[in-house]
């Protein structure tokens, strides 16, 4: 190989890193927006709002598309994607994803848990969302995820208020009781 060669090769790799850096950087300091709802790195500490930490790059951005093309909506959301082009959407997704999901402080009543553990095996939750509900590309990941969010969800999917989910997330829904999404979303709790 040509000496010159090696020393644009070189040049051109230390380029990319530093690029590289620049972007991520970019990126994590855009994202201080949406760590006014969804905590640091995406670790919400409010119910209200979801932990997006060590979620699937891919359901993010397919998320953030549908709230930005009102495939799904919510009045404080939907503006947040409103003004994204593909490449933001893609660049918090992976951002979100790369981020390590962290406990929240809520105590799980250990009787729900139990009941809601019975109830996902018997509705076969796992065969969309994988075991201990650790999701996949569009599959959410739920383990973990704060029980409030969980049942708004579960409710909202029941009621058609949520309908992105290609029909599966409502029809499972159309089967739950209140008091099996309460238990469900303590199972869930448990899962890290
Ligand atoms: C003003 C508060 C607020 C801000 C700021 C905000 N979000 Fe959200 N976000 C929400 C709420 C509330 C929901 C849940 C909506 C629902 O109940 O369906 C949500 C849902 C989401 C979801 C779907 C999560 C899931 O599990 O389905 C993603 C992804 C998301 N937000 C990403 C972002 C990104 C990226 C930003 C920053 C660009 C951001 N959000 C800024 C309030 C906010
Ligand atoms: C047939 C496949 C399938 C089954 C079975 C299924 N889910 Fe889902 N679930 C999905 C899909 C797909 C989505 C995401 C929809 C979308 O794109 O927004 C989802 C979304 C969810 C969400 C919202 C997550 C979030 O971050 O907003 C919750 C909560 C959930 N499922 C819980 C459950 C529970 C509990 C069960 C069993 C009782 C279950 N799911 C069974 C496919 C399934």
């Amino acid at each position: 190989m040509k000496r010159w060669f090696v020393v644009e090769l070189m040049l051109a790799a230390t380029l990319l890193l530093a690029v590289t850096a620049r972007a991520d950087e970019d990126v994590a300091s855009k994202a201080a927006v949406c760590e006014a709802c969804h905590g640091a790195q995406g670790n919400s500490r409010d119910g209200a709002y979801p932990i997006i930490a060590g979620q699937n790059a891919r359901y993010i951005y397919l998320e953030l598309r549908d709230f930005k093309e009102g495939r799904r909506s919510n009045p404080l959301m939907s503006p947040m994607a409103a003004a994204m082009s593909k490449q933001d959407m893609q660049a918090y997704a992976d951002y979100f994803a790369a981020q390590k999901e962290q406990p929240t402080p809520f105590k799980a009543d250990l009787r729900k848990a139990a009941l809601g553990k019975q109830k996902a095996d018997e509705t076969l939750c796992s065969m969309c969302h994988q075991g201990e509900f650790v999701g996949q590309n569009e599959i959410p990941k739920v383990a973990g995820q704060h029980p409030e969010y969980v049942i708004k969800q579960l409710m909202d999917f029941k009621n058609h208020v949520r309908t992105n989910d290609a029909g599966n997330m409502s029809s499972v829904s159309k089967t739950l009781t209140a008091e099996d999404m309460e238990n469900l979303a303590n199972y869930i709790a448990t899962l890290y």
